[in-house]
């Protein structure tokens, strides 16, 4: 299912960078990385859970500085994407890990606009930009960043919540996420990672997200289950971020064939793929195998991550008619 037409609603940009490139742009910023070698970054990339992957995830964005990095890095994502089948990427960034540096707003924005523009032209694959929060920060700066956002707000798409889940609840951001929706931001949240069930609730009652990123600890509550499937919220998993984060075991138990039974739409994503050891069609390989998913059923995903998108109603349509056609074409298989 490789050349599938998919989108992908779950992908952080800074957790994109691959350990050749993120050497080469701390070798051409002067930087010193925590690592003497790519083969030791690698090697740690093995995590007891979301802090420890987040403290090496927050080194490893040492290296972004520059414009061009911004640029470089984006534009070597959306060329794995467009090889992943991906047509339509919504990727996740947050500003507040460069700020601090004194890195200018417009140079994070504008390389990245820039190497969206290029990968339109070059592979016709849709960017588009959600801002995150960090939830370990407070409501306050999130604030600050909404209004440092304003004159860049026609090249958003949305913003979202991230970083350490236990003990920053989305409530803390109900300001945040309210003033967002004002300025006709399209709203999401992680949650139910690490964080309990009772997390995602509140993403939803309180702070009014649209979707949910991950919610895997909300899969164990039929009532939310059933209230996904009744509004159409649609859940952001990613099984080998998962996995490698420990939070589940096997995927042989992952629960996509009970949420797609309930009408859930459940999409697949990658997070962090090199910090996570797969693109999104390794995300698919690995639940497709480990479940014996159907032909089916991961189209049934694909579709979704259609619906499940921030798109204009067109688009979503041209991308569930996109999967459709692709069924019904020469197989691949
Ligand atoms: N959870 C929270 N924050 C993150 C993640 C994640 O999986 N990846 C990058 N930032
Ligand atoms: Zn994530």
């Amino acid at each position: 299912m490789a050349g599938l037409p998919k989108a992908e609603l779950h992908v952080h940009l800074k957790g994109t960078v691959e350990p050749a490139d993120m050497f080469a742009f701390a070798a051409r910023n002067d930087v010193r990385l925590p690592w003497a070698s790519q083969r030791a970054l690698v090697a740690a990339y093995d995590y007891t859970g979301l802090d420890a992957f987040l403290t090496l995830y927050w080194q490893g964005c040492q290296a972004l500085c520059t414009r061009a990095d911004f640029y470089d890095l984006t534009l070597a994502y959306l060329r794995r994407a467009a090889q992943n089948g991906i047509v339509r990427a919504e990727m996740f960034f947050s500003p507040q890990n460069f700020l601090p540096r004194g890195i200018a707003l417009a140079d994070q924005l504008g390389g990245i606009g820039e190497a969206i523009k290029d990968a339109d032209a070059e592979w016709g694959i849709r960017g588009e930009v959600i801002i995150v929060a960090q939830r370990h920060r407070s409501e306050s700066e999130a604030l600050d960043l909404l209004s440092l956002l304003r004159p860049h707000r026609d090249r958003l798409l949305g913003v979202g919540l991230g970083g350490p889940e236990i003990g920053n609840p989305p409530g803390k951001f109900a300001r945040f996420f309210s003033a967002a929706r004002q300025q006709g931001y399209r709203l999401t949240a992680h949650a139910g990672e690490e964080g309990p069930a009772s997390y995602v609730r509140e993403a939803l009652d309180v702070c009014r997200v649209e979707r949910i990123d991950h919610g895997y600890t909300a899969t164990a509550e039929p009532d939310l289950v059933r209230r996904f499937a009744d509004d159409g919220i649609a859940l952001t998993m990613c099984p080998l971020s998962n996995l490698r984060l420990r939070i589940v075991d096997d995927l042989a138990a992952y629960p996509l064939p009970m949420l797609l039974d309930a009408g859930v739409l459940v999409t697949l994503n990658s997070d962090d793929p090199p910090y996570f050891g797969g693109y999104l069609n390794a995300n698919y390989e690995a639940v497709g195998r480990s479940l014996a998913l159907t032909r089916e059923a991961l189209a049934q995903i694909a579709r979704n991550g259609f619906t499940g998108s921030f798109a204009p109603a067109g688009d979503i349509a041209a991308g569930v008619a996109a999967v459709d056609a692709y069924l019904e074409g020469p197989q691949d298989s």
